[in-house]
C-alpha cells in the first residue's frame, strides 16, 4: 500500500542500477569477492520502480528477490559488470552505482583447479586492477552531455566528508552518497550522506527502502 502511493516522480524515466559484490575468479572453485548483501541496491531498485521509472539492476552474486517490476540482469566479475552497464546506459536516464566492486582480480584465472604441489610453499597472488565503472560511465558522451545523470556511492571508514567530496570530484560525477561502512553491509538500515555541488545534506538514520525512497526524491528534483 505504501509503495502504491509513492509519487510518481520518475514516471518515463530509464533507471539502471548496480548491485552487490563482485567475485573474480582465481580458478574454477576459489575466487575473491566481499561482504556486500545488495540490499542498499536491491532497495534502490524498488524504489525507483514505485516512483515510476523502468528499472535494470545489474547484480553481482547476491541472496535478494528481485524487486516487483524490476529487470535484473546477473553478473559476476567487475568486467561482466561493466559490459552489462554499459549496454544499459546507453539508453538510460539515471545511472546508480552502487556495487561494491571489486577494487583488483587475480591477473591470471587458472582454467584448472590450482593444487598443492606438496613444497609447503604457498603461491603468490598477483592482481589487476579492475575497470572502473562509474568513472568509465561518468566520461560517456551521454552523462558529459547531461542526459545520463550519474549517481556515485562511497563507504568510507572515516573522514566521510572530505573523502566523499574527494571521491565525488574525482568520478566526475553530480552526486555521490556517503556513508560510514562497512558496518552496515547487510543491515537493514543505514545513515547517509548526499554530497553535489552546493554541498552535504545529511539523511538521519533510516531503514534501507526509506532512505533508497528519499534518495529517489532527490534524484528525480535534480531530473525533471
Ligand atoms: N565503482 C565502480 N567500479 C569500480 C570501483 C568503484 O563502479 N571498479 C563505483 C562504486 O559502485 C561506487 C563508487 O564507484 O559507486 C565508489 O566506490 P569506492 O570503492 O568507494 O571508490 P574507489 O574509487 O574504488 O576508491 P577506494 O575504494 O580506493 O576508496
Ligand atoms: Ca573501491
Amino acid at each position: 500500500i505504501v509503495a502504491f502511493f509513492q509519487p510518481k516522480v520518475l514516471k518515463g524515466k530509464r533507471v539502471l542500477v548496480t548491485a552487490g559484490p563482485t567475485f573474480e575468479a582465481l580458478d574454477p572453485i576459489r575466487g575473491i569477492t566481499n561482504h556486500s548483501s545488495g540490499k542498499m541496491g536491491f532497495a534502490i531498485a524498488r524504489a525507483a520502480r514505485e516512483a515510476g521509472a523502468d528499472v535494470t539492476v545489474v547484480a553481482g552474486p547476491v541472496h535478494l528477490q528481485t524487486p516487483r517490476g524490476v529487470t535484473r540482469v546477473d553478473v559476476k566479475s567487475a568486467r561482466q559488470m561493466l559490459d552489462a552497464t554499459l549496454a544499459g546506459t546507453a539508453n538510460a536516464d539515471v545511472f546508480i552505482a552502487t556495487a561494491a566492486v571489486a577494487d583488483w582480480r587475480p591477473a591470471t584465472e587458472s582454467d584448472q583447479k590450482i593444487k598443492k604441489d606438496g613444497s609447503g610453499v604457498a603461491p603468490t597472488l598477483s592482481f589487476t586492477e579492475n575497470p572502473d565503472i562509474l568513472a568509465t560511465v561518468a566520461k560517456s558522451d551521454r552523462a558529459k552531455t547531461g542526459r545520463l545523470f550519474c549517481v556515485g556511492f562511497a563507504a568510507e571508514s572515516h573522514d566521510l566528508e572530505n573523502n566523499a567530496q574527494a571521491k565525488r570530484a574525482r568520478k566526475g560525477i553530480p552526486l555521490l552518497v556517503g556513508n560510514i561502512g562497512p558496518t552496515t553491509f547487510g543491515k537493514d538500515d543505514n545513515e547517509m550522506i548526499l554530497v553535489d555541488a552546493n554541498g552535504v545534506q545529511a539523511l538521519p538514520r533510516a531503514s534501507k527502502i526509506s532512505l533508497a525512497r528519499q534518495l529517489v526524491r532527490e534524484i528525480a528534483k535534480r531530473n525533471p
